[in-house]
């Protein structure tokens, strides 16, 4: 991140993915409680094994994202190199190791490069307490940094949470994937959701 001009890699080979790498630096600190204090920032290269642990975590617990576990490292290294050479705006939450991620994902069709995919998680434990906003902001501030015009994500219907975040931060829910979802024989619907940043200045 904050190399701007490099061009788009293909279509990414792990969606929501948390990813790496920054010249820019973005800090917000978050007090949570007396004992919490999470950073809010550009990820860097030597966030990799945290994000990968972050995003394994979140994964696992089934019932938030399309993947059930993260790749393996060495795959998540490739996708996060190519992710870097795109310029792709990724943020962490930190709070003594990486508790969360949001990045956004630019298009690979020379007729997508304005738009980007986004993806975020934060481990259980730090839910719920504003950091998922301040993941968001940031991300999105670098997207339009980046010259990102259309921000699309896919989210599943009964996630309240997520729904709420995106749609606080202006999003706007444009379609329905139907049994988009399906694990031990139950169906959940997606809901397709986009935010519009308009052309860049
Ligand atoms: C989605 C996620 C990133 C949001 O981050 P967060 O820090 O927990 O969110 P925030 O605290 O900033 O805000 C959450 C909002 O959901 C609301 N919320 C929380 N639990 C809720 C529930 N069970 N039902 C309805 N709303 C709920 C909160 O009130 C808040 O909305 P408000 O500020 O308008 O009141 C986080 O919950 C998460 O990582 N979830 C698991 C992974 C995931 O779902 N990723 C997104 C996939 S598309």
């Amino acid at each position: 991140m904050g190399r701007v001009g490099h061009k788009l890699t293909p279509s990414p080979p792990f969606p929501l993915v948390a990813a790496y790498g920054s010249t820019r630096r973005g800090h917000a600190g978050v007090g949570l409680g007396t004992e919490m204090s999470v950073d809010i920032r550009d990820a860097s290269p030597s966030d990799l094994a945290g994000c990968h642990r972050c995003l394994d975590e979140v994964a696992r617990e089934g019932r938030w994202l399309s993947r059930l576990s993260a790749p393996p490292i060495e795959h998540y290294a490739a996708f996060v190199a190519g992710l870097r050479e795109a310029n792709a705006p990724q943020v962490v939450a930190v709070d003594r190791e990486v508790v969360g991620w949001c990045d956004i994902i630019p298009d690979a069709s020379p007729v997508r490069a304005h738009v980007g995919r986004l993806g975020m998680g934060l481990v259980a434990s730090h839910r719920g307490k504003g950091l998922g906003q301040r993941l968001l902001s940031l991300a999105l501030d670098r997207a339009r940094q980046r010259g990102l015009e259309r921000i699309e994500l896919s989210v599943l219907n009964d996630n309240a949470p997520a729904r709420a975040l995106y749609e606080r931060l202006g999003f706007q829910i444009e379609g329905r994937r139907r049994r988009d979802w399906k694990r031990d024989g139950i169906y959940r619907d997606s809901i397709l959701m986009a935010l519009d940043l308009g052309a860049p200045e």
